[in-house]
Formats: C-alpha cells, structure tokens, sequence
C-alpha cells in the first residue's frame, strides 16, 4: 500500500522543525517506515541550490527566479526521492513543499498563479498532499524567536513581507480545507505537540480507511 504524504508548513520561528522531528519518532512507534525530508533540498541537487538560494549574499535573485529554482529543486526531490519512498509504502514527512513557493513567492512576492499553477500541475503532476499542518503564529512570534541568530535571504525580509506570507497560508489553508489542518503554535510547545499528536491520530485512522 502507498505510503502517506504529509508536508508542514509555517512561518520561521514557529517550532515547524522541532514538531518534525517529533512527528517521526511518534509515528515509528506506531510501526509506520518514516522518511523526513525537507524542501528546497531533500536530494544533494536540492541542498546546493537550497545553500545558493538562502546566501544573503544572493539578494539579486528575482521573484521569478526564485520560483524556477524552487520548482527545479521540488521536481527532482519527487522524482528520485518522495515517489519511489511512497511507492514502497513509507511515509513522506516533508518539511516544506510547493505551498511554501505559493506563500513566500507568491503572497509574499507576488508571483501570480499564471506562473505558479503550470509549474505545479507539471512537476507534481498527481501527486499532492495528504496532510498538511500548518504551524500558525503572529509573526512576532516567529521574529523574537529568530531575532538573535544571523539572518538568511528570506529571514532578513520586512515585517510586511512575512504578513503577506502568513496571510498567504491562510488563504491556502481555505482553499485546501481538506487536507490543511492549522495548528496554533504560539501555545507553549507542549499544548503545540498536543494539538500536533491529536492531528496525527485522526489522520492515521482516517487514511487507514481510504
Ligand atoms: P526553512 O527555514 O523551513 O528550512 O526554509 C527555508 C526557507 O526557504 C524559508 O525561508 C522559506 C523558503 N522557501 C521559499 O521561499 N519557497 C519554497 O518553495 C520553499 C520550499 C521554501
């Protein structure tokens, strides 16, 4: 049986990685073969053009640009690495995907979806979540959580940007109620792992049954 793919989503700050690592060791002990990965990256194509990319030093990179490589990045990663793992029957635990290129390049950018809805019908082609959390905070969360650590090429971006991009999931969030689930993460981690842990069990008995 192919296995479930399940992306997470959010802000910088808002814990998405520490809740990652966590999601995989709670669904190993429910006996699932669990592979994490992350995006842009997950394959050694994706990790350099993820350390190119995040350089604050590459600043002249345009909006457009920016989403190629994201997307060049996202087709190889699914090719030779979420597919054949899905195929096989592991689960897919993906820190980031292409609602990440609609919230940041898109919202917060504002590539539209003339650019953006093709890309993606051609590079995922039938291939699309299962589950999506999304880890939600005012972005002065995020901020004070980052403040003290040197800042990458989206981290250095305005206030103004990264409400466009929280707005940006929000929207997505609507959009794609079905397999979008908001979790509040400015809680204190412990009631956002709850709240994670709930989504899981629901998710788990639900895609059992399809
Ligand atoms: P990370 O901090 O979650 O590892 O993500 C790296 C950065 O890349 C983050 O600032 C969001 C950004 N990003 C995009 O702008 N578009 C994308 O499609 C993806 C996957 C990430």
């Amino acid at each position: 049986m192919r296995g479930a793919f399940i992306t997470l989503e959010g802000l910088e700050g808002v814990g998405k990685s520490t809740h990652r690592d966590r999601c995989k060791a709670y669904l190993e002990e429910r006996g699932l073969s669990v592979v994490v990965t992350r995006e842009p990256g997950g394959t050694e194509l994706g990790e350099r053009i993820r350390t190119w990319i995040l350089d604050a030093e590459h600043d002249n990179l345009s909006a457009e640009v920016e989403t190629l490589l994201m997307f060049a990045a996202r087709g190889y990663h699914i090719d030779t690495v979420i597919r054949p793992a899905l195929d096989r029957g592991h689960w897919v635990l993906c820190d980031r995907f292409t609602d990440a290129t609609f919230a940041y390049q898109g919202a917060g950018r504002g590539v539209g979806p003339d650019l953006l809805l093709p890309l993606k019908a051609a590079i995922q082609r039938d291939l699309e979540a299962d589950l999506t959390l999304l880890f939600d905070a005012p972005i002065e969360v995020g901020f004070e959580r980052i403040a003290d650590r040197s800042k990458d090429h989206f981290e250095r971006e305005d206030r103004a940007f990264f409400a466009r991009v929280r707005e940006g999931y929000t929207e997505l969030a609507r959009a794609y109620s079905g397999r979008y689930r908001v979790i509040d993460a400015a809680k204190p981690i412990e009631e956002v792992w709850a709240a994670t842990v709930a989504q899981l069990d629901q998710f788990i008995e639900r895609f059992g049954r399809e």
